[in-house]
C-alpha cells in the first residue's frame, strides 16, 4: 500500500461545559480529573499499540477532544515522550492540539509549545457574542480574537473553526463574519455547517420547533458564500469543510482522508492498523472511567479490533478520499479492492456532472457533486 504517513491521535475526553450541539465523546467532571492516572493509561495504550505496529515513523500527532487545552502542559509532554519512546518521530512532525479560545487556556499556549506542540486548532465557532451565547460557548468574540493573536505569536502554525448555517444566519451576515475571520486567519481555516446531531439538546429543541436552522436551499447559499470568499482569499477548500493555502493542509487529517495508517489512543479513539498484511479497525471504550479500568486490566482500552475485508477497506478509501478536492487514485482503489471501479457507473456520474477525472487520472467529485457526496460514494461503492 502506498505510504501516506502514520498519524497518532490522542483523545482527551473532558470539557468544562457540554455545548448543546456537540455529540463528540466529551464529558464534564465537576470533581476534577486524575490526570496522572490518565497519562499512565495513555502511555500504556501507546506501548500496546507499538507492540502491534513496531518500527513506524510518526509523521503527525493530534490531540483532539473534548478539550485537550485543559490538559496540563506536563501531561501533553509526557504523552509525547511515550510516543517518542516507542516509535521514531519524523524530523518535520506536525503536532496539533485543539484548544478552546478562553483566556485561561490561552495562558498555557507557551507551555504547550515548550512541550512540543507546533500547531493549534482553535474552536472559535463564531465572531458574534449573541451567536456564541446561543451555541452555549463560554468565551466571547473578543477573547477568541485575543487567543488567535496569541496563537499566531506562539506557534509555527494555527487554524480555527467556525460553525455556519446557524439559526437565523443570513448570507450577508455570514459574508461579513467570514471576511472578518479571514483577516485573522493564517493559512488554514475549518468551516463546518451546523449539524443537528442525534440526542443533543439542539436536536430536542429542533424537534420541538424551538430551533430553526436554515433549510437545504438556504444552507446551499451559505455554502456558496463560503466557497466564494475563501477562494478569493487564496484559501480554497481542500476537503468538504477545510480550507488552506496549498501546502498548509492539516497533514494529520490528510492521513485519514488519504486512508493512511493511524493509531487511536484514549477513550473512544479509532485507529486503522496494518498488521501482518491485514488492516485492522480499532475502537476504544468511550466512557473515560470504563476505558481507564480496561487499560489498567488489559494494557489497552479496545472494544473493537476487526480485520477489515478488502471490500470494506475499499468503501472506506472511497468515503474518505472523495471528501478531498484532489480526489482518489483509481489505481489504488483497484489495489485495495482487488477489482477496478465500475467504468460505466463513473461514466454515468460524469454525465450528471457529479464527478470528473483530472489530467493526472485521478477521480474527484465536482462542486455540484459535493452536496450529494454520500449518494455518489454509495453509487461508486455498490
Ligand atoms: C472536537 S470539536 C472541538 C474542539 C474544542 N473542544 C472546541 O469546542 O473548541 C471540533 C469542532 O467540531 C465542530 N463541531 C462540533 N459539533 C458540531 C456540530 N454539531 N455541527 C457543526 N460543527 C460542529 C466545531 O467547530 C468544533 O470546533
Ligand atoms: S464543542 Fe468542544 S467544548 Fe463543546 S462539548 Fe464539544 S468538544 Fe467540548
Amino acid at each position: 500500500m502506498k505510504r501516506v504517513g502514520f498519524g497518532v491521535y490522542i483523545h482527551w475526553p473532558f470539557c468544562l461545559a457540554k455545548c448543546p450541539y456537540c455529540d463528540f465523546n466529551s464529558h464534564v467532571r465537576r470533581g476534577g480529573v486524575d490526570e496522572a492516572r490518565f497519562v499512565r493509561a495513555y502511555a500504556a495504550e501507546i506501548a500496546a499499540t507499538a507492540t502491534r505496529i513496531p518500527g513506524r515513523t510518526v509523521s503527525t500527532i493530534f490531540f483532539g477532544g473534548g478539550t485537550p487545552s485543559l490538559m496540563q502542559p506536563a501531561s501533553v509532554a509526557a504523552v509525547l515522550d511515550a510516543v517518542a519512546r516507542h516509535w521514531t518521530i519524523a524530523p518535520n512532525v506536525e503536532i496539533t492540539l485543539e484548544a478552546n479560545p478562553t483566556r485561561v487556556e490561552a495562558e498555557r499556549f507557551r507551555a504547550f509549545h515548550g512541550a512540543g506542540v507546533n500547531r493549534v486548532s482553535l474552536g472559535v465557532q463564531a465572531l458574534d457574542d449573541a451567536a456564541l451565547a446561543a451555541l452555549g460557548r463560554t468565551h466571547s468574540a473578543e477573547e477568541a480574537l485575543a487567543a488567535i493573536a496569541l496563537a499566531r505569536h506562539v506557534f509555527e502554525r494555527y487554524s480555527f473553526d467556525l460553525i455556519y448555517a446557524r439559526p437565523g444566519q443570513t448570507p450577508a451576515q455570514w459574508r461579513a463574519e467570514l471576511m472578518q475571520a479571514i483577516s485573522h486567519a493564517a493559512d488554514h481555516i475549518s468551516l463546518y455547517q451546523l449539524t443537528i446531531e442525534p440526542e443533543t439538546p439542539f436536536e430536542a429543541l429542533h424537534r420541538a420547533g424551538k430551533l430553526h436552522v436554515p433549510d437545504a436551499a438556504a444552507a446551499r447559499d451559505l455554502c456558496d458564500v463560503t466557497q466564494d470568499i475563501c477562494e478569493q482569499a487564496g484559501l480554497p477548500a481542500y476537503e468538504v469543510s477545510n480550507h488552506a493555502r496549498p501546502g498548509a493542509e492539516c497533514r494529520h487529517n490528510l492521513v485519514y482522508w488519504r486512508y493512511g495508517e493511524y493509531a487511536g489512543i484514549g477513550p473512544g479513539a479509532h485507529g486503522r492498523l496494518d498488521v501482518g498484511g491485514k488492516r485492522y479497525a480499532t475502537a476504544a471504550e468511550r466512557r473515560p472511567d470504563a476505558w481507564l479500568s480496561l487499560v489498567e486490566a488489559n494494557g489497552d482500552g479496545l472494544v473493537e479490533n476487526e480485520a477489515l475485508l478488502r471490500s470494506a477497506q475499499a468503501d472506506e478509501f472511497l468515503l474518505m478520499g472523495l471528501r478531498l478536492a484532489e480526489g482518489i487514485d483509481p489505481q489504488r482503489y483497484a489495489e485495495i479492492a482487488g477489482r477496478p471501479l465500475d467504468l460505466s457507473r463513473i461514466a454515468d456520474l460524469i454525465g450528471y456532472g457529479l464527478v470528473e477525472t483530472t489530467a493526472a487520472r485521478r477521480l474527484r467529485v465536482t462542486p455540484a457533486g459535493f452536496p450529494l457526496l454520500d449518494a455518489v460514494v454509495a453509487d461508486l461503492a455498490a
